[in-house]
């Protein structure tokens, strides 16, 4: 109760802001207990009551009494091409805004397919220039947190961890925290056991999709794709895309846009 929150800036760049929608839908821990208990939102240009000049003047000062101690945590990627004009926020591009906001950072975090990996604006041809954080910014620790959008509880249990431990979790080769991105969809998945006996999908409208068989002869990619959906779950445990009857399209995995087809036939 004594800890102090840790300061957070949240820039937004190329995105859709379902992140911010998934963030906000978290119940465990609750967005009420992560903003009010565990960090200080200083600056989000979604969530934030004030806007325009007031709101850039918050983010500079947030950057100067919280030198070094600030965590930035990025929605979107970044526009490269022509100076990054395709990108533009507050009057400067979201490049410059973010190259000057990551500089005394002490941490950055990367929501999402955009962040992490670049997602469907960096698709080819990619008509933008758009990449990802950490191909902008390379002096600073950055966990990627993928998934389009990452799961609420997993972006929640991030921060948790950060508050915590004063410290980033244990990262696997693309910089994603381990604790949720450990294990494959296919691992936990409850239809793994149609997979193991060859009982699979071959058409949307059949008997097999009736009957709930694996997804795997329709395009799915759990057996490649390393995230918490088919042990966390979404919207509370409720349910995840295979457990609605779609395959997994692979969104925490790079450049998943370019590693399609999504269908197979
Ligand atoms: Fe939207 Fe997906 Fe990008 Fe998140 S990762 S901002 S959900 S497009
Ligand atoms: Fe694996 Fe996908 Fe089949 Fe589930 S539906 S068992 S993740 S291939
Ligand atoms: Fe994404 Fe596959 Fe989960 S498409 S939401 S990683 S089941």
């Amino acid at each position: 109760e004594t800890k102090p929150r840790t300061p957070v800036i949240w820039l937004h760049g190329l995105e859709c802001t379902c992140c911010s929608e998934s963030f906000i839908r978290s119940s465990h821990p609750t967005i009420e207990d992560i903003i009010f208990n565990m960090i200080s939102l200083d600056y989000d240009d979604v969530l934030s009551a004030a806007a325009g000049h007031q709101l850039e003047d918050v983010r500079k000062k947030t950057m100067t009494d919280y030198k070094g101690k600030y965590i930035l945590a990025v929605e979107g990627n970044v526009s490269t091409k022509d100076d990054g004009v395709y990108c533009m926020v507050g009057g400067d591009s979201f490049l410059n805004t973010l190259r000057e906001t990551a500089a005394d950072a002490a941490a950055i975090i990367a929501w999402g397919a955009c962040a992490s990996f670049g997602c469907v604006q960096n698709a080819d041809p990619n008509p933008t220039g758009a990449a990802p954080i950490s191909e902008i910014i390379k002096d600073k620790p950055i966990v990627n947190v993928p998934g389009c959008p990452p799961i609420a509880e997993v972006m929640t249990g991030v921060i948790t961890h950060f508050h915590t431990f004063g410290k980033l979790p244990d990262l696997d080769r693309f910089n994603r925290p381990k604790a949720f991105y450990k294990t494959r969809i296919h691992d936990k998945c409850y239809r793994r056991a149609f997979f193991d006996a060859g009982m699979f999908v071959r058409s949307f409208d059949d008997e097999s999709t009736r009957k709930g068989w694996c997804l795997y002869k329709m395009g799915c990619k759990g057996p490649t794709t390393y995230n918490s959906c088919s042990t966390i779950q979404w919207n509370d445990g409720t349910s995840f895309p295979i457990g609605s009857g779609h395959p997994c399209i692979g969104c925490s995995e790079p450049h998943f846009w370019d590693n399609g087809p999504f269908y197979k036939r």
